[in-house]
């Protein structure tokens, strides 16, 4: 066994837009970053949560895989978007071994799908702030087709399932490890990715609030496609800067401005109920991850309405890194998009 431990995993990241993988290696020192990859998804091959194309997507892992020389067959998925619901609920206190079923019966209010298509997980969280004989259960609640359709996936490629996260989770595993981190502050860690941008407020490593949210980079695709009149995979062509637009290079830059305006509008809302919904609670800091953080003018205008420092997630801060390996260009690139992968690797495979 290439790391001497048997529940050593790789973490991937499977993203409509780019797959990511990381492996990392744990001793006394502390977390060594061993492989990371970035592979882009092509057009149409991820279309609203759903696989479209199976074969072409497990391809494209394997490929990554290769590309990286990763050994390791096991790996840490994660999921998110329409198919995951995450709700903080309160419930009667009840003997651990009636929790499942009445978790399991309360969660049929709280979710939006039948209740025999999810597969249900919960963490007891404590007492209820406003009642000693209730207590406060965080429930995750995950569509098995979804999961199913992964498992196959990840199986295609030829690989192992091992533990299937949510991404947010696995974003907050990765961001509770770096130095940036300051538990004391309240803090917003944002994933802005292709299809879906997901928020998660957090305290004392603990979760305030999180919402997960249908906008993100592909509305910019499919504008820029409109404006040139050109397909969606020439669209991301110029968008990634690999060509330049065919004329007005202007509109470019406005059809970016004009949505990450509206990003901002949603995600200052969101913020906004949950100060006045949290007594005298006040946001501190934003940290930024995912394709979104790539468009400057959106952390600016986040920064001025929402008036607390707002920075990219320096997801590596945390590890040792061989700079001849792994250049600070290299890294420096990758920091937004890495810390999912990151946050997967970090699982072990006993895990829950
Ligand atoms: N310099 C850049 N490098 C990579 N992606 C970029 C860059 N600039 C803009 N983007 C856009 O960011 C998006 C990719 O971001 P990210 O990797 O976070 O998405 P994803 O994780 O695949 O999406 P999702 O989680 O929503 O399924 C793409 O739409 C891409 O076009
Ligand atoms: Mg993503």
């Amino acid at each position: 066994m290439v790391f001497g431990n048997k529940n050593h995993l790789v973490g991937l990241d499977i993203g409509s837009a780019f797959v990511k993988v990381a492996e990392l290696k744990m001793s006394k020192k502390g977390n060594s970053l061993e492989k990371f990859g970035v592979a882009q998804v092509a057009e149409g091959v991820v279309s609203e949560g759903r696989i479209m194309d199976m074969e072409g997507l497990a391809e494209t892992i394997r490929n990554l895989f290769k590309s990286q020389k990763i050994k390791e067959k096991k790996v840490a998925i994660s999921t998110g978007g329409h198919s995951v619901v995450i709700k903080t609920i309160s419930t009667a206190k009840v003997p651990e071994k009636e929790l499942h079923k009445t978790i399991r019966s309360e969660a049929e209010q709280y979710i939006p799908y039948d209740i025999d298509d999810v597969n249900i997980d919960y963490q007891v969280l404590g007492e209820s702030e406003f009642s000693p004989d209730q207590m406060n259960v965080l429930l995750v609640a995950v569509k098995q087709d979804l999961v199913a359709e992964y498992i196959e996936l990840i199986r295609m490629a030829g690989l192992t399932p091992s533990i299937i996260d949510v991404d947010t989770f696995a974003l907050q595993n990765l961001y509770e490890t770096l130095p940036e981190n300051d538990p004391e502050q309240v803090t917003l860690l944002l994933d802005v990715g292709a299809s879906k941008t997901s928020m998660n407020i957090l305290k004392e490593n603990n979760s305030l609030m999180m919402r997960d949210m249908m906008s993100g980079f592909n509305q910019i695709h499919e504008a820029v496609s409109e404006r040139y009149e050109i397909d969606l995979e020439a669209a991301g062509d110029i968008i990634l800067g690999r060509k330049a637009p065919p004329d007005d290079p202007g509109a470019l830059v406005e059809i970016q401005q004009a949505i990450s305006n509206a990003w901002c509008a949603e995600i200052c809302e969101v913020v906004h109920t949950f100060e006045s919904n949290a007594n005298d609670m006040k946001l501190n800091k934003v940290v930024v991850s995912g394709g979104g953080g790539f468009i400057e003018g959106f952390a600016k205008s986040l920064a001025s309405e929402l008036a607390v420092p707002i920075a990219g997630i320096n997801s590596f801060e945390g590890l040792i890194v061989d700079p001849k390996r792994f250049p600070d260009e290299m890294l420096e690139k990758a920091k937004l998009q890495s810390p999912i992968a990151l946050g997967l690797a970090m699982r072990r495979v006993n895990d829950k």
